[in-house]
């Protein structure tokens, strides 16, 4: 079984009449909806409230990256909205997570912060050859998770297969984060690796990304139910 408060179903969409009807799908589990860049685009912030009307909890996932004042003043008035998880790029570095994690726990919600380390999509030959970041990719994640720790994040977004090497080195406490989640029998889509939600479990991830597997499916609920099944 996997609990359901581990389980952010990522909101991948434009379209408001499939937003109304997912949450409205999720209403009444304890799972977390992940709002990116392209929903918050284009539908605004209005659409947080939507889903805390439902009882869902928010993961705002806009991966800030810029200067420091910049990334501290844009979560000043993010953090107007009641989220409770929002991420930057550990990229940013020490200066600007600091920074990013004294908006955030200064702030009302006080919601979660997370440092993004590398991208899922991110091969090895593009962190030594086009990063210029020698050693392995996983390497480079530990590392941008131990800078997070350090500069007061709550945890790292990551993929599964990293979350081991990053709990014994950060804490078992120091939250991970992982997308590319498939249960099997469903398409991986643009996922390169991925993992089943019992495999990440097992993996030991705090909260598992979970997008169109639930929300491509003629019943988001179905596909929901299952996953918590342990499909
Ligand atoms: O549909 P799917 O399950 O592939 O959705 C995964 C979600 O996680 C998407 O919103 C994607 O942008 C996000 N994500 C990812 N890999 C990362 C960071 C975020 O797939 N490293």
């Amino acid at each position: 079984m996997i609990p359901a408060e581990k389980v952010i179903v990522a909101l991948d969409t434009q379209d408001p009449e499939q937003v109304k009807k997912i949450l409205d799908a999720l209403k009444g589990y304890k799972v977390w909806v992940k709002i990116g860049m392209e929903l918050f685009y284009s539908l605004g912030p209005q659409v947080i409230q939507e889903a805390k009307d439902r009882d869902l909890k928010v993961f705002l996932d806009l991966k800030l990256h810029d200067i420091p004042t910049t990334v501290s003043h844009a979560l000043q008035a993010l953090m107007k909205h009641p989220v409770d998880m929002v991420n930057v790029h550990a990229a940013g570095g020490s200066e600007m997570l600091k920074m990013a994690s004294s908006v955030v726990k200064s702030s009302v919600h006080k919601p979660l912060l997370i440092a993004v380390t590398q991208l899922t999509s991110t091969t090895q030959s593009q962190v030594n050859d086009e990063q210029h970041i020698t050693g392995s990719l996983e390497e480079s994640v530990v590392h941008y998770a131990q800078l997070a720790r350090m500069s007061g994040c709550d945890g790292v977004v990551c993929a599964p297969q990293e979350v081991i090497a990053i709990k014994k080195i950060c804490s078992p406490e120091f939250i991970t984060v992982t997308p590319g989640i498939r249960p099997l029998g469903t398409s991986m889509n643009d996922q390169k690796r991925v993992t089943t939600p019992m495999d990440a479990l097992r993996l030991g991830t705090d909260y598992m990304v979970i997008g169109r597997p639930i929300t491509q499916n003629p019943s988001p609920l179905v596909a929901l139910v299952s996953i918590l099944k342990g499909s």
